[in-house]
């Protein structure tokens, strides 16, 4: 897969080895930046990647900031975007397996270099299931998102 990869500056320290992560897992990256610890606003990098998706430049996205919680609001403001910030490897693959998630969301200043690299490994390596029920409630987040 091609893998959206982008960061503000408080992902920045992760982004090396999310970087590499990805590689390593035999997938490619598009990296969006940041390229620089700079100070840089998270909704743009959030854009950046959403829409990289959005135009099919790239299947899924890796998005880290401070926390991970402003690049996750910001990217699920764009439509068929669904991101999810996942701290733990369970919800690293079930957001895929069950959610359809397209985008995993990480905070560099929460999780350490050791865990990141098996949460984004988790997320890569899962798929949608494609059972009903999770189509029926996908259907339903759809139908939310074009009467929002
Ligand atoms: C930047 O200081 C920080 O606010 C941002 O990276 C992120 O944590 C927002 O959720």
């Amino acid at each position: 897969m091609k893998i959206a990869l982008g960061c503000d500056h408080g992902g920045f320290p992760l982004k090396e080895t999310a970087l590499k992560t990805i590689l390593l897992a035999g997938h490619e990256v598009l990296d969006l930046g940041t390229f620089t610890a700079d100070p840089v606003d998270y909704p743009d990098t959030a854009l950046a990647v959403g829409q990289a998706i959005q135009r099919g430049e790239a299947d899924r996205g890796l998005l880290i900031c401070g926390s991970g919680v402003g690049a996750c609001v910001a990217a699920n403001k764009l439509r068929g975007i669904r991101a999810g910030l996942c701290h733990d490897t369970y919800s690293a693959h079930q957001s895929v397996e069950h959610d359809d998630a397209n985008v995993l969301c990480l905070g560099a200043r929460i999780i350490g270099i050791e865990l990141a690299p098996e949460l984004i490994r988790a997320f890569l390596g899962a798929q949608f299931s494609g059972e009903a029920r999770h189509v029926r409630r996908l259907e339903k987040v759809k139908k939310m998102e074009n009467s929002g």
